[in-house]
């Protein structure tokens, strides 16, 4: 359709409402780039129809322009199939709903914009459609909704060929990710910089949006009188912002391998967020230059993160996830996290000392955000309160809560402790709630609060994009303040990027594992235990039904998951091991088998463990293969290459098994066996092994001790020589009575193929020479059995 026919039936359709009293005075071109988009589908272009349909009747006329790099035939049905499912606001009548839709349809057209010459006409219809018209170009705004590494390039043409006349304005918006860490971050911004000026670029946060976050500020403007007493580490106890979500990252692997938990949504949603409530109250609500100067003093007194500010969690399929959907290796493992609970503070005399704890997650029990400022309790009450106005009395909690949505309350609201005070609240735009579910807020019922809602519930991108036609740049994110953010957040990325997270096994399960605590300024899980979590299986709901239901093998603790999970469990507790003998008596002995179960815990040492005491670790071999010891086949080879070649060990801590000597294999005259042994008796305290890693074969041996053999009835030796029933036949190995001795022992099974041995021995309880694997029983030390589920379930 013609443009004059468009802007004729927008003016009829205007007198019918009765709502257009002048001609439109100026027009505005609206371009959304990636308008088939998942983002474009369900908010942008939403967000536009509702900012066209207050605005008919305003100050300017408005025209859309839909594009993707594909042509027309493809993209323009998929796009007029969107615009058809376009809804009004509820109080619009459904018959003005009805010609408001059709008008914006009929202005609205689609574009394909791939190359510099699409861009190119594209500027030509806009300047034909200014011209027929004789319409005066009050601006164009572009809206960029494409991944970000294609900004810059958009932003090149558009600055190119689309620039409006002068005296208009140019305002383009970009969707976060705006890099990764400062670098990226900077370079971006550099590469935008270069074709667009700061005025131009509006950085949507669309947390920003967000009724109760927007309105963070306005409320401590509109309460100053009451607020400002107590707005201070005297009387806040501390800030609690959060994000919690049931959602995972299928599906979106590719994008979350890259950011995590931290990049995606505390660096900015949450960040910004901490600035609202820390900032000085602006003097001028309206003024962005004021909320902008004050923004940039609290990045200047965010005290430095470090790994200590920090804990992390990663759900427990996410890792499968990515193998799957990257097409990674099997042994790849991820240390991206899914969740993050941080603790900022601020040196500044009004913030000395008071957490804002930063939290968000994905998989976690429920689906909710609020930002809860929790005041200290300075009443002593002597006596139990009294339940006739109980809700005034100082003795209960005092605090403010901005919440988002979801959640027990399931609407965005204000809400603010009746003991604290009764709020000023705009009533055109925040109405008071009286009437509410039976549900308590913080352990407190809900008639304890003052509780506000919005009038009207708007999506955030229905809040943002008006803004961006006002030009309320406090609403968006600007380079100084990207900036700033990054260089808060980029050292504890860095210092978390070789950190395993706690794996969780998602949802209610979670129970109280990602429960986490602020000491001083350290940040660390309630729960030290991670061991605890044992198998998963679809029926278990909670963490301490798995306790109940598989704690125990053979009457030892068990540890169950999948293997990645089982390894890194394992991992850590090697660690936790390694780190207390270090701390009890300057060492860490170990003594490791070898067969292809281990390698994986190799691996994972090698790539993760950077913390571990390796420089005081004694490496030793529980068995040995009579090879040499470069020999593909040899224990201590499997050792080194997924292990010792990764770390700096001392080598005079490594101990391979001497089965090679005089240039001959195990020979008994060669003294082999004795001499390990001596060497055990001089360095290990009382032959007292720290941690033994053992496997088991399907046959139930372990180490090189074999059914029945008479290797297992010899008491004196710490090492024999064995002989296997499979090449190679000879093997150096541990005795009976070394193994027992140890500390630590844990066998690790992993494999379908060790099925049927799992259960013979879940059913065989005694001990027995036909299993050999049934005499380890350690004399002094504990015994854990890491068991695949595979290994377990079959
Ligand atoms: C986005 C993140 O910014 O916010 C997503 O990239 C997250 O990972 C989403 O799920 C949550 O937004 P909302 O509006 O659903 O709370």
């Amino acid at each position: 359709m013609m443009i004059s026919t468009r802007v004729v039936y927008g003016l009829l359709l205007c007198g019918l409402l009765h709502v257009l009293s002048a001609e439109p005075k100026s027009h505005i071109s609206v371009v959304l780039v990636g308008a088939t988009g998942d983002l474009a589908k369900k908010y942008l272009w939403q967000g536009l129809f509702q900012s066209y349909s207050k605005q008919v009747g305003g100050t300017h006329s408005l025209s859309f322009y839909g594009g993707t790099r594909l042509s027309s035939s493809e993209a323009s049905p998929v796009m007029y199939e969107i615009l058809k499912g376009l809804s009004c606001l509820p109080n619009v009548p459904s018959v003005k709903c009805a010609l408001l839709k059709d008008q914006f349809l009929k202005l609205t057209q689609y574009h394909q914009l791939d190359t510099h010459q699409d861009y190119s006409a594209l500027n030509k219809k806009i300047e034909e459609v200014l011209d027929q018209e004789g319409l005066r170009e009050e601006g164009r705004l572009f809206y960029l909704s494409v991944p970000a590494f294609a900004y810059a390039d958009i932003a090149t043409k558009i600055n190119a060929t689309c620039r409006p006349r002068e005296e208009s304005w140019l305002r383009v918006v970009l969707e976060k990710p705006f890099g990764h860490d400062l670098h990226s971050a900077q370079q971006l911004a550099e590469e935008l910089r270069k074709v667009l000026r700061e005025e131009e670029m509006y950085r949507i946060d669309h947390y920003l949006g967000k009724q109760a976050i927007a309105h963070i500020l306005p409320f401590r403007h509109d309460n100053q009188h009451s607020l400002n007493p107590i707005w201070n580490q005297h009387h806040i106890e501390r800030v609690e912002i959060v994000m919690k979500e049931t959602v995972d990252s299928k599906g979106r692997t590719s994008f979350y391998e890259q950011y995590g938990v931290i990049c995606d949504v505390i660096q900015n949603h949450l960040t910004e967020i901490l600035t609202f409530v820390a900032m000085e109250t602006p003097a001028n609500i309206s003024d962005s230059e004021e909320i902008h100067r004050n923004k940039m003093k609290v990045y200047a007194s965010l005290e430095r993160l470090g790994k200590r500010s920090a804990v992390i969690g990663q759900y427990q399929a996410y890792n499968s996830e990515v193998r799957q959907e990257l097409q990674k290796a099997a042994e790849y493992t991820s240390t991206i996290p899914t969740f993050a609970g941080v603790a900022m503070f601020l040196d500044s005399p009004q913030w000395d000392n008071v957490p804002f704890i930063l939290t968000a997650g994905k998989a976690l029990d429920e689906r909710v955000g609020y930002t809860r400022i929790l005041f200290k309790t300075k009443a002593f009450c002597l006596q139990n309160e009294s339940t006739r106005k109980a809700e005034f009395s100082q003795c209960r909690q005092r605090q403010i809560i901005f919440y988002v949505g979801h959640g027990d309350l399931n609407f965005p609201a204000i809400l603010v402790s009746k003991n604290l005070f009764k709020p000023v609240m705009d009533t055109s735009s925040w109405k008071q709630v009286t009437e509410f579910p039976d549900v308590q807020m913080f352990g407190l019922p809900l008639s304890d609060y003052y509780i506000y809602t919005p009038v009207m519930q708007k999506d955030a991108y229905a809040v943002l994009i008006p803004q961006i036609f006002q030009a309320k740049r406090d609403c968006f994110v600007n380079t100084e303040d990207l900036l700033a953010s990054w260089k808060v957040w980029t050292p504890l990325l860095k210092e978390f990027s070789n950190v395993s997270p706690r794996i969780y096994p998602g949802g209610a399960r979670n129970g109280d594992m990602l429960d986490f605590k602020v000491e001083g300024k350290t940040v660390s899980f309630t729960r030290s235990d991670p061991m605890a979590i044992i198998s998963e299986s679809p029926s278990h709901q909670t963490v301490s039904e798995y306790k109940a239901i598989a704690s125990t093998f053979r009457g030892n603790t068990l540890v169950s998951a999948v293997t990645e999970d089982l390894i890194a469990k394992l991992a850590s507790y090697l660690q936790q091991t390694a780190q207390d003998a270090v701390r009890e008596h300057g060492n860490f002995h170990l003594a490791v088998s070898g067969g292809s179960s281990p390698k994986d815990l190799f691996r994972r040492l090698a790539a993760h463990h950077y913390t571990f005491p390796w420089k005081r670790t004694h490496f030793w071999m529980v068995d040995e293969r009579c090879v040499p010891l470069d020999d593909p086949k040899s224990n201590f080879r499997s050792l080194h290459d997924n292990l010792l070649k990764d770390l700096k060990v001392p080598y005079v801590n490594i101990h391979p098994m001497p089965v090679h000597m005089n240039q001959r294999l195990c020979v008994e005259d060669d003294r082999g066996a004795g001499l390990y042994a001596n060497e055990i008796e001089m360095l290990v305290n009382g032959t007292s092994f720290d941690f033994v890693l053992l496997g088991v074969g399907a046959d139930g041996h372990t180490a090189s001790l074999f059914p029945n053999s008479q290797a297992l009835t010899l008491e004196r030796n710490l090492v024999l020589f064995t002989e296997s029933p499979v090449k190679p036949h000879q093997r150096m190995t541990l005795s009976l009575r070394a193994i027992n001795k140890a500390k630590h022992v844990a066998v690790l099974i992993t494999g379908r193929s060790k099925h049927p041995i799992v259960g013979t021995l879940s059913k065989e309880g005694e001990k027995s020479e036909k299993w050999p694997i049934t005499m380890v029983q350690p004399s002094g030390g504990e015994l854990v059995w890491f068991i695949n589920h595979d290994a377990l379930f079959g």
